[in-house]
C-alpha cells in the first residue's frame, strides 16, 4: 500500500480519520500528508479514549513513528501551527515529527482580517467561511503576491514581498472597506517571531515524499474539506479556495498521479454541510434535527451546527468520477439505527426533468430537487457489529444498495466513533 489518498466525498466532516485508522491497522503508515487547505479543517482524533482536535496538523501528529507533512499546497498560519503543537504538548502527548514545505504559502494576521471583512461586505451573499484567512491567502498565491515559508528566512526578501502584498491589500482595506491600513513592520515582526522554531521543520517535501515512495514506504495523503467544496469541482462560489479532490493531492505535494495506488472517498450514510450554498437533500423537519442530534453534527472548527439531509447518490457518483475513486468508506451508518424507513436520493428532478448526473450548471443544481427511493430501516443498535454478516439484513441491503448506485465499491463501514467500530466489506 505505498500511496493512498483519503478524501471527503461530500461537503466535509465525513469522518475521514476513521478510514485512516482502518488503514493503519493493516499497514503501518510512514508519512501522513496534508496537501490543501489550512487551519480551516477539523479533525477529531481519539487516542486512548481522549479526544484531540487538529485543524492544520495532519492526524499523523499523534501517531508515533509516522512523520507528518504539510506539503506545498497547504496555506500555513505559523501562529496556528505552533498553537496546535503546543496545545498537544501541554496535554502530555507524544508529538510525532513534522515537516513543512518551503513552498507552502503563509497565512499572516492580515489574511484573516480580510477574510472577515470580505464576508461582512458580501452580506446575504456570504460564503460562510471559517474566517481563518484561507481564501485571501490563496488569492495572494494566485495573484503572485503571496509569502512562502522559505521567504521567512530572508528578512530582506520578506520585507520586499510584504510591501508588495500590503500595498494591494491596504488599498482594498482603506478605500473600499473603510478600515485602517496594516503596517509592514507589524507583520514583519509577527512573522519573524516564528522563524527560529520553524526553520528545522522546513524541507523540500516533494523530494522527501518521492524518495519515501521509491523506498517502498507508505504515504497517506489525508484530505481536508471535500469534493463538493473544491474550488473547481464543488458548488462554486460556496466552496473553499483550494482543490480537495484527488488531483489536488498531486499538485499540492509534487507527487505525480501515476504514483497513487488507492483513492478512498469517505462518505457519510447521510449528508451534512456547514456554511452556505446549495444542498438538494437538506431536511428542514424533525428528521433533520434527529440526524443532527444523533450524529453529533456540530463543527469541530467553528462550533456551528451542520445542515443535515439524506444520502445523495448523485453527489456520490460525481465524487467517484471526479476523484477516480477506487473505493468508498461509508461512515456513521449507526446514526440511522432508529429510522423506520430511510430515503436515499437516487436522481434529481431539474426543471421538470429527471437527471441522473450532477447538473452541468450551478443554476440547475440550485433548482435540483431529490428523487427518493426508500429502504426499510433495521431498528437495531449496530454499534457492536464487527463483520458485514453481523449487520441486520436491512442494513446489509442498505449498504449494498448504496454501493450499487454510488460508482465505486464500499471497502469499509463505520458503526460508531471508536477506532475499532469498523467493518471491512469485500475482504
Ligand atoms: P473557508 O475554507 O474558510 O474559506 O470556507 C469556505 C467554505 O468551506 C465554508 O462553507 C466552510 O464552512 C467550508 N469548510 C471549510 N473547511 C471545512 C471543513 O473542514 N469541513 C467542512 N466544511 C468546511
Ligand atoms: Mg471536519
Amino acid at each position: 500500500m505505498p500511496a493512498v489518498v483519503v478524501l471527503g466525498a461530500q461537503w466535509g466532516d465525513e469522518g475521514k480519520g476513521k478510514a485512516t485508522d482502518l488503514l493503519a491497522t493493516t499497514d503501518p503508515i510512514d508519512f501522513v500528508v496534508r496537501t490543501s487547505g489550512g487551519h480551516n479543517a477539523g479533525h477529531t482524533i481519539v487516542v486512548n479514549g481522549e479526544k484531540f482536535a487538529t485543524h492544520l496538523l495532519p492526524s499523523g501528529i499523534l501517531t508515533p513513528g509516522a512523520t507528518s507533512v504539510i506539503a506545498n499546497g497547504v496555506v500555513v498560519s505559523p501562529e496556528a501551527l505552533f498553537r496546535e503543537l503546543d496545545g498537544l504538548i501541554e496535554r502530555g502527548v507524544e508529538v510525532a515529527d513534522l515537516v513543512v514545505s518551503a513552498n507552502a504559502h503563509v497565512i499572516a494576521s492580515y489574511h484573516s482580517v480580510i477574510d472577515k471583512v470580505t464576508e461582512r461586505f458580501l452580506g446575504k451573499n456570504q460564503i460562510g467561511t471559517t474566517g481563518r484567512g484561507i481564501g485571501p491567502a490563496y488569492s495572494d498565491k494566485v495573484g503572485r503576491i503571496g509569502i512562502r515559508v522559505a521567504d521567512l528566512f530572508d528578512e530582506g526578501i520578506l520585507r520586499e514581498k510584504l510591501e508588495a502584498a500590503l500595498d494591494v491589500r491596504n488599498h482594498l482595506l482603506t478605500k473600499i472597506y473603510n478600515r485602517r491600513a496594516i503596517e509592514v513592520d507589524t507583520v514583519l515582526e509577527e512573522l519573524l517571531s516564528y522563524t527560529d522554531r520553524l526553520r528545522p521543520m522546513v524541507a523540500d517535501t516533494s523530494l522527501l515524499l518521492n524518495n519515501a515512495l521509491d523506498e517502498g514506504r507508505t504515504v497517506l495523503f489525508e484530505g481536508a474539506q471535500a469534493t463538493m467544496l473544491d474550488v473547481d469541482h464543488g458548488t462554486y462560489p460556496f466552496v473553499t479556495s483550494s482543490n480537495p479532490v484527488a488531483g489536488g493531492v498531486c499538485v499540492g505535494s509534487g507527487v505525480g498521479p501515476t504514483r497513487i495506488d488507492r483513492v478512498i472517498g469517505v462518505i457519510k450514510a447521510y449528508t451534512t454541510r456547514v456554511g452556505s450554498g446549495p444542498f438538494p437533500t437538506e431536511l428542514f423537519d424533525e428528521d433533520g434535527l434527529e440526524l443532527q442530534r444523533i450524529g453529533g453534527e456540530i463543527g469541530v472548527s467553528t462550533g456551528r451546527t451542520r445542515r443535515c439531509g439524506w444520502y445523495d447518490a448523485v453527489v456520490a457518483r460525481y465524487a467517484a468520477r471526479v476523484n477516480g475513486l477506487t473505493e468508498f468508506f461509508l461512515t456513521k451508518l449507526d446514526v440511522l439505527d432508529s429510522w423506520e424507513r430511510i430515503p436515499v436520493c437516487v436522481a434529481y428532478e431539474v426543471d421538470g426533468k429527471r437527471v441522473e448526473e450532477m447538473p452541468m450548471t450551478q443554476t440547475e443544481f440550485h433548482h435540483a430537487t431529490p428523487i427518493y427511493e426508500y429502504f426499510e430501516g433495521w431498528k437495531t443498535d449496530i454499534s457492536g457489529c464487527r463483520t458485514f454478516e453481523d449487520l441486520p439484513a436491512n442494513a446489509q441491503t442498505y449498504v449494498r444498495a448504496l454501493e450499487s448506485i454510488s460508482g465505486a465499491k464500499i471497502w469499509g463501514v463505520g458503526v460508531g466513533p471508536g477506532r475499532e467500530q469498523t467493518i471491512v466489506v469485500n475482504g
